[in-house]
Parts: structure tokens; C-alpha cells; sequence
């Protein structure tokens, strides 16, 4: 038996039609019978060199799956008895088609960017391979800055000049150096951190950042944009405190927490008891950002925030294991509607 061989099964499978049941039933037997081709075929695989093996596995594989397409197919096309044409019944219901559904990640991403954009934020993503300029220095981490190590970098290879991106930051530096004033724009994108993987932490995570640069940009402008954000992405009883917080592009910096969403701020695992989950890091862009990105800074003043988009995701299906976005099972992805 070699792959040749098999290939012409598959072409023969490909191709056939038939007119009637009996002939349909004719080649089950051919292929799916107790004495049938790939009976035999799964018997020679067991004596093929474990070299061919799996490649010789596959085929054989794709030969029963095709058949039993083509029966099933046949079957559904109306051959019982007779000729097609004499059995065709055109009020049969069709044969229901599966969709896909969005990865819930996608579906709250989306919800995210839509909110934003209804109040005139525009959508900018840029690449996640970064260079240090745009993920750090630009934003005011120079080399050796110890809050470089608040995001724990995956490098590329030995150059430690291009790493995968840790925030959509970056974004928001390559934006500005190329816009002028007003800019106001939201960066969803995936983001990477050398983190242990754990039910609550991954490698891989998403973000939205958003930036507002104008004149007399204040943090009540912040305030209320996180505000009408919260209401209507977690609902209006949903509440929402500030505290104080650092991040060196920023100054003042705060994080923001929205009470919890599971027990209604009473006080549960998910908040370990305090009744609040933090979602987003925000504050006022730092003027020096700004010269970095020849905006000039006694003109223009600006916000900026970051927002997790796992959290809010996990919060709202009630999901306990970050992991489980990342694994791909069916089971898991097929539950989620997309809005
Ligand atoms: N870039 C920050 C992070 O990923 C989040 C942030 C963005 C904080 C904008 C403040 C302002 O940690």
C-alpha cells in the first residue's frame, strides 16, 4: 500500500455519483464494509515502517471521512429509491449548516471599541513586534529605569532593540508622532508578558488603550469618559473608584476599580472580598511624552488608558480560568453569541 495508491481511492471517492439506493449502498459496502477497503487499509497500516506511518494514517483517515461524506451526502440529495430526479422532495427542510462563533474575547473587544467609538474615538492597531523606542524609551522608561521591570519582556532573539510589545502604548507614540493634535484614538491589540501561566494570569493577553490629545485636556474629561464607558459596558448601578497609582508615562497616574460584578460588591472569591476588581490604569499624559513625540506640551495636554480586555470577559461569563481562552476547545468557544 503506498500513498499513490491511496490518493486514487480518495479521487475515486471525489468522484463518484450514483442514481439510485442500491448503488450508494453498493459502494458503503465497497469502502465502509466488514470486507471493505478500509478494513484492509487500516490491517496494512498496522504492518507499514513507522516512518510512513503517520503521513500513511492520515490519508486513510481522509478516505473514510470522505466516504461517509459522500453517503451521507448522497442520502441527503434524495436517492432512496429509483432516480434522483423521481424522489427529489424540494418542501424537505434543508440540512442545517454549522456557523462559527466569535471567540468571547473578540465579542467583548468589539463591545469595547464600539462604546468608544460612538463618542469619537478612532480604531488604530499596530504591529506586536516592537522596537524599544516606541514600547519603553519613548515613553519616558529609559534603560535601566526600573519600571521596565513592571512588564516583563519577551525579546526577540538576541536583540534586545526588538522585543513583543507588553502594552499598545506604543501605538499611541507612533500615532502622535505622526498626527497632529487633536488625536483621540483607542489601540486594541494583543499584548505579551513573561508571566507564569496560572488561572488568573497568561503570556498572551489583550488590551484597548485609548488617548485624547487637545487643548485643556483635564482629568475630568478622563473621569467621564471612563465613567460613561462603565455605565454602559457593565451597566448603569455598576460603581467605579480611583486610586492613586504610578505608571511613568503618566502624571497623575490612578487605577480605576468598578465594583464587582459577581456579588454586587458584598464581597466574593472572584474580589477577594473587597467588593471591587481593578480593570484599568489611566492618567494624564506626561509632558515629556509629549516633546518626545514633538507635541508641544505647554499647548497640549492629553489622557490616556489601559484596559484589559480578559478581565472584563471573564467577569461578564463567569468564567475562573484565564487559560481556557487561549486552548481553543470547541466545546468552550461554541457557547458564546456574538452580539
Ligand atoms: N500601558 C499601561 C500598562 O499596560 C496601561 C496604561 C495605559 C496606564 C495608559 C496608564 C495610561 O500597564
Amino acid at each position: 500500500m503506498g500513498s499513490e495508491e491511496i490518493e486514487g481511492l480518495l479521487e475515486e471517492i471525489k468522484s463518484f455519483q450514483a442514481s439510485s439506493a442500491a448503488e450508494v449502498e453498493e459502494f458503503r459496502v465497497r469502502f465502509l464494509g466488514k470486507k471493505g477497503v478500509l478494513r484492509e487499509l487500516f490491517a496494512q497500516l498496522k504492518e507499514a515502517d513507522a516512518s510512513s506511518k503517520k503521513e500513511l494514517g492520515q490519508l486513510i483517515n481522509q478516505v473514510k471521512e470522505s466516504a461517509e461524506q459522500k453517503i451521507a451526502a448522497l442520502k441527503n440529495a434524495g436517492i432512496e429509491e429509483g432516480s434522483l430526479i423521481d424522489v427529489l422532495d424540494l418542501t424537505l427542510p434543508g440540512v442545517a449548516q454549522n456557523l462559527g462563533t466569535r471567540h468571547p474575547i473578540s465579542i467583548i473587544k468589539n463591545r469595547m471599541c464600539e462604546i468608544f467609538e460612538k463618542i469619537g474615538f478612532n480604531i488604530s492597531e499596530g504591529p506586536e513586534i516592537e522596537t524599544d523606542w516606541y514600547n519603553f524609551t519613548a515613553l519616558n522608561i529609559p534603560e535601566d529605569h526600573p519600571a521596565r521591570d513592571m512588564q516583563d519582556t519577551f525579546f526577540l532573539q538576541t536583540n534586545p532593540d526588538i522585543l513583543l510589545r507588553t502594552h499598545t502604548s506604543p501605538q499611541q507614540i507612533r500615532v502622535m508622532e505622526s498626527t497632529k493634535p487633536p488625536i483621540r484614538i483607542i489601540c486594541p491589540g494583543r499584548v505579551y508578558r513573561n508571566e507564569t501561566i496560572s488561572a488568573r494570569a497568561h503570556c498572551i493577553f489583550h488590551q484597548i488603550e485609548g488617548l485624547y490629545i487637545d487643548e485643556n485636556v483635564s482629568f475630568a474629561d478622563l473621569k467621564q469618559t471612563l465613567f460613561h464607558f462603565t455605565k454602559e459596558m457593565f451597566g448603569k448601578e455598576t460603581k467605579t473608584r480611583f486610586r492613586p497609582s504610578y505608571f511613568p508615562f503618566t502624571e497623575p497616574s490612578a487605577e480605576m476599580d468598578i465594583s464587582c460584578l459577581i456579588c454586587k460588591g458584598k464581597g466574593c472569591s472572584v474580589c477577594k472580598n473587597s467588593g471591587w476588581v481593578e480593570i484599568l490604569g489611566c492618567g494624564m499624559v506626561d509632558p515629556a511624552v509629549l516633546e518626545n513625540c514633538n507635541i508641544d506640551s505647554t499647548k497640549y495636554s492629553g489622557f490616556a488608558f489601559g484596559l484589559g480586555v480578559e478581565r472584563p470577559a471573564m467577569l461578564t461569563y463567569r468564567i475562573n480560568d484565564i487559560r481556557l481562552f487561549f486552548e481553543n476547545d470547541i466545546r468552550f468557544l461554541k457557547q458564546f453569541q456574538s452580539a
